[in-house]
């Protein structure tokens, strides 16, 4: 068994020093409590609602050579943790919307958002990483960000590369993900982290209600729509990895892919 957490936050817009304070303070507070892998929200540093790309701008950084990464970096070995934290990525003359994944030894890996949501499509390119299974050695960690959840073979394609755990960053706006992740986590026989933000940002209100669903799809911990907080569960690698319902199903052997439409 080992323990992952949420951390969910309200950051502030344009304001990456004082997000790097808060997700500090709320990392430490989930590894006390036992986590060994943290999920922090979508775009935790920069805040979501950008009025333009010059906004982004002043604040996107590349990864794995930019400050927020750097700062995961320190934070992940200071605590001896793993961190999957959502930040604006400069790359290609343009931004991604994507995830950093860093542990005690460093940089592990990025992911860039698939399905990008309304406004973002004005800001950001369409991530081009493809989804990605991380090992973390406890755990095998698949990331999707916020509205990827809405598009099930996100979580089918991770659960499909050997996630035990999806981790999801995410600045929910609207208020089904809570309802849907559960039912992702049970159709995937996986471990759901959403580590969700709070608060208002220019007229647009986040859902909060970060949550760990468990393969049965238990919601094991779940937050508030309002108040950062952390969440903390113990997950079980032997349940994620045995897709077996009964003696004679199997979720991922009983689909008959012949007759399903891509
Ligand atoms: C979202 O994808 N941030 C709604």
């Amino acid at each position: 068994m080992v323990g992952v957490a949420f951390v969910q936050m309200e950051p502030e817009l344009l304001d990456p020093e004082t997000n790097y304070c808060k997700a500090e303070r709320l990392t430490r507070e989930a590894v006390e409590k036992g986590a060994s892998l943290v999920v922090l929200p979508e775009l935790f540093d920069t805040g979501y609602v950008f009025n333009d790309a010059g906004e982004l701008e002043a604040v996107a950084q590349p990864i794995p050579s930019g400050r927020t990464t750097e700062f995961l970096e320190w934070l992940a070995e200071d605590t001896g943790s793993f961190i999957v934290a959502g930040t604006a990525e400069r790359a290609d003359g343009g931004f991604y919307n994507s995830a950093v994944v860093v542990g005690p030894e460093g940089y592990v890996g990025k992911y860039r958002k698939t399905h990008l949501f309304n406004r973002e499509k004005l800001f950001f390119k369409p991530g081009d990483t493809g989804f990605r299974v991380f090992d973390l050695g406890f755990a095998r960690v698949g990331v999707m960000i916020c509205f990827d959840w809405f598009f099930p073979e996100s979580a089918r394609t991770l659960a499909l590369m050997g996630a035990d755990v999806i981790a999801h960053p995410a600045n929910l706006v609207m208020p089904y993900a809570p309802r849907a992740m559960p039912v992702r986590a049970l159709e995937n026989r996986v471990y759901t982290v959403t580590a969700d933000r709070v608060g208002e940002e220019r007229g647009v209100v986040f859902t909060g209600m970060s949550q760990i669903a468990a393969p049965t799809s238990e919601v094991l911990v779940q937050a508030g729509r309002t108040g950062e907080t952390v969440g903390v569960a113990e997950v079980d690698v032997s349940l994620s990895r045995n897709k077996k319902l009964n003696e004679r199903n199997d979720v991922f052997m009983d689909r008959r892919r012949e007759f399903y439409l891509l």
